[in-house]
């Protein structure tokens, strides 16, 4: 089939990539001209594992313009994989869908106009009603959300859980079925308003997971237990399973920040107080600042001390520092008055920290440090010889904000070691 797709950011270039691999022809379009430009060059603009290679395969199959009439010519379905970022209020701002929606042509031929980017519920109503008003009846309307995480991205597209179509007319839904066939998937399809409902509440889901574990977490801080062990006490229960059960310094990146105000402010709108989703907010923004008070109850006053961050990026895989706790912990730590290096293997700190000094290896942001952070669970930090980073440190204090290395080992090599819920020495 012939697809379009608005936006070439981490959805837009995974939706593309993905789609022409199952043979499909397809053309990027994005307002970025730059970022065109580098695409046509070969050039992958983002870090995301296997991309590069399906980018590279599928050349002939592939296209990137900037011109809205070169991407639809021809078009069966045109994807929309543009950021719906918050508004000042939390909302999520959907100037740039409504750029798409309005600069879509008339077409003689029946175009389905899937929706990728995340929309409060109501969107895809509001867009019907526009395209209306157009006179565009010939252009068709599903929402069709993807669940694909960062890092992983291709694979999760390759290999869904499920393909969730929410369509106004049967027949586009089977349009967005055809375009999915050679992925094994269960297809879910309904409802506009439910699709983009099924979203919002996946990932609310997994961030009242996350916010539940740290609370656990730090409950067992408390009391003396070991939330790594509850964890896998709790995720042995098929009722329950054993994901998104990792205990640390909060969720960060593009999505499940920006989705979970998106929900509540949603909820708030239409007159509801959703107070479970209030909580794991709140939860998630005290568990990014409890780590000051661990390096404290270590170090006493953190002021005029030398504190190394290692990882930057909100999580492990990518270089994407969305919302990545490691910027609040950064601004906290230089508001109690430490001085700060840091490390991360592919996030350009520079470009996202001011004041801090970016180092080039782990062992180097440790040269000198009284304390230490693992902010994100990189493998290497897994390597880093820790006798050796001890011997270059002025003081043994390590906050294990992943839980990734071996408390008794760290222990054994002279550091005082502070995991999250992990029981203290
Ligand atoms: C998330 C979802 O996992 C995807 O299903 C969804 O499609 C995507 O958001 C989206 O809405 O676009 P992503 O943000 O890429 O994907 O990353 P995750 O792997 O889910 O991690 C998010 C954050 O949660 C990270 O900061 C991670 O460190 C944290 N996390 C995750 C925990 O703190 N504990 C866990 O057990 C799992």
């Amino acid at each position: 089939m012939r697809v379009a797709v608005f936006g070439a950011g981490y959805v837009g270039l995974v939706t593309g990539a993905c789609l022409a691999d199952l043979g499909h022809d397809v053309v990027v379009r994005d307002i970025l001209e730059e970022r065109i430009d580098a695409l046509r060059r070969g050039e992958v603009p983002i870090h995301e594992q296997g991309l590069a290679e399906l980018l590279e395969r599928n050349r002939e199959r592939l296209r990137f313009t900037t011109d809205v009439g070169e991407a639809i010519d021809g078009a069966e379905v045109v994807f929309v994989a543009v950021g719906t970022p918050p508004t000042a209020s939390g909302d999520a701002d959907l100037t740039a869908v409504w750029t798409v929606v309005d600069e879509l042509p008339k077409v003689e031929h029946r175009v389905v106009v899937a929706m990728k980017s995340t929309v409060p519920v109501g969107t895809g109503d509001a867009v019907r009603h526009r395209l209306d008003e157009r006179g565009l009846e010939n252009v068709g309307y599903v929402s069709n959300p993807e669940f694909t995480a960062e890092g992983t991205a291709v694979h999760d597209f390759q290999h869904p859980d499920r393909i969730v179509v929410g369509a106004f007319d049967p027949a586009d839904a089977e349009v967005i079925e055809r375009l999915h066939a050679g992925i094994e998937a269960p297809v879910i399809t309904c409802d506009v308003n439910s699709a983009e409902m099924i979203k919002l509440a996946a990932n609310a889901f997994l961030v009242t997971r996350i916010s539940f574990i740290n609370e656990i977490a730090n409950v067992c801080e408390a009391t003396g237990a070991d939330v790594v062990k509850v964890a896998e006490g709790i995720g042995l229960d098929h009722r329950l399973g054993p994901h998104f059960l990792r205990a640390g310094i909060g969720y960060g990146g593009s999505c499940f920040p920006k989705d979970s105000l998106a929900l509540k402010q949603l909820a708030a709108n239409s007159g509801y107080s959703f107070q479970l989703l209030n909580a794991v907010i709140e939860v998630n923004e005290l568990q990014k600042r409890r780590v000051v008070g661990k390096l404290e109850r270590h170090l006493g006053s953190i002021r005029g001390k030398k504190i190394a961050l290692l990882g930057l990026a909100f999580k492990p895989g990518t270089d994407d520092m969305r919302e990545a706790p490691s910027l609040v912990l950064a601004a906290r730590l230089q508001a109690e008055g430490a001085e700060i290096s840091a490390w991360d293997p592919i996030a350009n700190g520079r470009a996202h920290l001011d004041g801090v000094a970016i180092a080039g290896s782990a062992l180097e942001a440790l040269e000198g440090a009284d304390g230490a952070v693992i902010v994100t669970e990189w493998p290497e930090l897994g390597e880093v010889d820790w006798a050796e980073a001890g011997s270059r440190m002025r003081q043994r204090v390590l906050v294990d904000g992943r839980n990734m290395l071996d408390p008794e080992e760290l222990r054994a090599h002279g550091f005082e070691y502070e995991g999250i819920g992990r029981a203290a020495e």
